[in-house]
């Protein structure tokens, strides 16, 4: 049984009572068992429950009615008649996927008035594109079929689609007018579409719409005026050229005399380029005060005057950098300070600067305030953080500095930013989505990283801070723990509102950070990496997101593609896989501690999750199927 039906099992309270309801369903499902022969045998027994035994079945909390149909892959063959499956009154997700399905899709079943999600790819359906659909479709999936006739108008009544994937059928005639704004999946490649793109589709990308050599306007090549009036009779030199299509012809057509002047152009805008880099070099280096991290620490402590902090250094002091063992820096602390800086941002403990020192090294210096205790206290923490550094996932400590008036803190820089910014920043067209492969390496990074916290100083260490903002990134997408053990060094325990999105329920009344608070904190970034919402909104903004919550109210409804970040729906494959993610954020967030894992056992459920899954994988492809939409 797949991780999905049992985690619906932990939501559904699967009642023994059968009203009318599920008789007429299951008279619906045993005419459509009858009717479509397929090669893998469905026990669909009248003897046995519908709810709990039938294969590809869930009901809903009630056990009054089907609300889910999942077949994929099992060996459907060849049409399915109406009043079969359309009578299913209640179905919100149809996943008939991967089958050798043919001819008639019954009008009957887009139209079912619950229908959320329509797997049928990869089928051989070949009736005309069905007319009238469900107002609640979120999915629309007809890709890898042999649909003919127009893309219908009433699409555009579908408000709440998420997905429209059409790509390889034969569907002819233009687009009709769009505008969905939930819309964020969309593929019409490799179909026989005319005339111009509506304008609302163009911030789709082109792979959205090749393959369809009639078709064109941005994101493909614009529109001649001759090509919208799309008479196909007229010379093929006028039609676009789809770049990525092949039969494109007019791509020999550029002249040599065209091709040098691009040339010459590109080489011009190139070096333009490069000039205004160099510029911006210059200026930066010779910009003196203005971007120097001394000039900036000063300028940013309220009530200091610009010189205290170069006068609060002792001259004795000068040097009392602290580098730890191991550490290949060689420079002083008049070098740090002369360094040019930017801010990275102000956190919970101070403000954090990337310094450039002049031989090309970077490095990350938090300046912390309020720090509660003395120098020995402090120096004894550092020690710990030394060690606790010494981790793949955690980013090291390298350097600190201890003086009645600063306080400093040097890390690596990891040039790939924060977790936080990858799957929160700029999610505009044209960026590169976080796949699932990355998101399940980071998730497991980040845990590993926080399960060495924990051990590492006699099992008594927090982090205190977890958040996607203190996980940071290098260029191969590694996650590492940041502002590890600052916790112990404040005054107040934490600004209470910088971690109000992940913090746990306890914390609130108790003002103290646990292990099992960590574990919590760690779950609700796992259901951000899930979902793509923030839990914390970017500063500015006060509003918190209950994603654990959230996250519930969603699944304990029904499970669909909803509560899944957009960018995900593309890896449907691993939809197994995801679902098994959320199981463990839910674990973790789970509101008594004692409910929660610890992070050792919260580590070893992530990495089970590949190995169970690259199992599965290999024995039984479609045993596996069975349960993916
Ligand atoms: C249905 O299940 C019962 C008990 O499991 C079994 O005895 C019977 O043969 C099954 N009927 C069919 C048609 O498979
Ligand atoms: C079962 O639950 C559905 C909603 O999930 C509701 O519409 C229906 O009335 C319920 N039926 C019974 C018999 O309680
Ligand atoms: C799909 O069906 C059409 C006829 O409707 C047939 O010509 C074609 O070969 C079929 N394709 C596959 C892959 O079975
Ligand atoms: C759907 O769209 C069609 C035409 O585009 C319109 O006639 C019809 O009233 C719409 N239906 C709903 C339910 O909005
Ligand atoms: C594509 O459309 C053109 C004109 O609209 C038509 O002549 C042609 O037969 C169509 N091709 C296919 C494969 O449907
Ligand atoms: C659309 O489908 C085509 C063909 O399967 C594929 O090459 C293309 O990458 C897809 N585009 C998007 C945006 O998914």
């Amino acid at each position: 049984m797949s991780m999905k039906f049992q985690l619906l099992f932990v939501f559904l309270f699967l009642h023994k009572f059968a009203a009318a309801d599920l008789n007429s369903d299951r008279q619906a499902l045993l005419a459509f068992a009858a009717a479509v022969p397929h090669a893998r045998k469905l026990n669909w027994n009248q003897t046995v429950p519908v709810c709990t035994s039938w294969v590809g079945i869930t009901c809903n909390s009630n056990g009054t009615n089907v609300i889910k149909l999942r077949l994929p892959g099992i060996g459907l063959t060849g049409s399915i008649p109406a009043n079969t499956i359309g009578k299913l009154g209640a179905l919100r997700v149809l996943s008939l996927r991967s089958n050798n399905l043919i001819g008639n899709l019954p009008s009957d079943i887009p139209s079912i008035p619950s229908l959320r999600c329509l797997f049928l790819q990869h089928n051989n359906f070949s009736s005309v594109f069905p007319a009238s659909f469900s107002p609640k479709l979120n999915v629309l999936d007809l890709s890898d079929n042999s649909f003919t006739g127009t893309i219908p108008s009433t699409i555009q009544n579908l408000s709440r689609l998420i997905t429209l994937n059409l790509e390889n059928n034969f569907i002819s005639g233009t687009i009709p007018y769009l505008n969905l704004p939930s819309l964020k999946v969309l593929n019409f490649s490799n179909n026989n579409l005319t005339g111009s793109i509506p304008d609302s589709l163009k911030r789709f990308p082109s792979s959205s719409f090749i393959g369809n050599p009639l078709l064109c306007g941005s994101p493909l090549n614009p529109c001649s005026a001759v090509s919208s009036s799309s008479s196909p009779s007229s010379s093929p030199s006028y039609f676009p050229n789809p770049s990525s299509v092949s039969h494109s012809t007019s791509k020999h057509k550029l002249s040599a005399g065209s091709i040098i002047a691009i040339a010459i152009g590109g080489s011009a805008i190139l070096f333009l380029l490069l000039v205004v880099i160099f510029v911006r070099c210059l200026k930066k280096r010779d910009s003196g005060g203005g971007g120097v991290l001394k000039r900036k620490i000063a300028g940013s402590g309220k009530g200091q005057k610009p010189n205290d902090f170069g006068s609060g250094v002792q001259e004795a002091e000068k040097n009392k950098l602290f580098f730890f063992e191991g550490c290949a820096y060689n420079f002083d602390l008049e070098d740090l300070l002369k360094a040019s800086a930017e801010v990275l941002g102000k956190g919970s403990y101070g403000t954090t600067y990337k310094a450039s020192l002049e031989e090309g090294t970077q490095v990350v210096v938090k300046r912390l305030k309020e720090v509660a205790v003395g120098k020995k206290e402090f120096e004894q923490q550092m020690e710990i953080l030394d060690k606790v550094g010494r981790h793949p996932n955690v980013v090291p400590l390298r350097a600190y500095y201890f003086s009645k008036d600063e306080k400093l803190l040097v890390y690596n820089y990891k040039p790939a930013g924060s977790l936080f910014s990858l799957l929160h920043g700029n999610r505009s067209a044209g960026r590169t989505p976080l796949d699932w492969d990355a998101r399940m390496k980071i998730a497991l990074d980040t845990a590993r990283g926080i399960a060495h916290i924990h051990t590492e100083g006699g099992g008594k260490c927090t982090h205190g801070n977890i958040k996607s903002s203190n996980v940071l990134l290098t260029n191969e997408l590694e996650g590492c723990v940041s502002d590890v053990g600052l916790a112990s060094l404040m005054t107040a325990p934490l600004t209470m509102s910088r971690i109000a999105g992940y913090r746990a329920p306890e914390v609130i009344e108790t003002r103290k950070v646990t292990q099992k608070s960590d574990v919590y904190s760690f779950g609700v970034l796992l259901l951000e990496l899930l979902t793509a919402k923030a839990p914390l909104q970017p500063s500015g903004h006060d509003e918190v997101v209950d994603l654990p919550r959230w996250v519930r109210s969603v699944v304990r409804e029904e499970w669909t593609a909803e509560v899944f970040d957009v960018e995900l729906l593309r890896f449907q494959s691993f939809q197994e896989e995801m679902v098994q993610m959320l199981q463990i954020a839910l674990a973790c967030v789970a509101r008594t501690p004692d409910m929660r894992p610890n992070m050792e056992e919260t580590v070893r459920m992530i990495e089970d999750i590949r190995q169970s899954d690259s199992k599965n994988r290999t024995s039984s492809e479609a045993e596996s199927n069975i349960q993916t939409p």
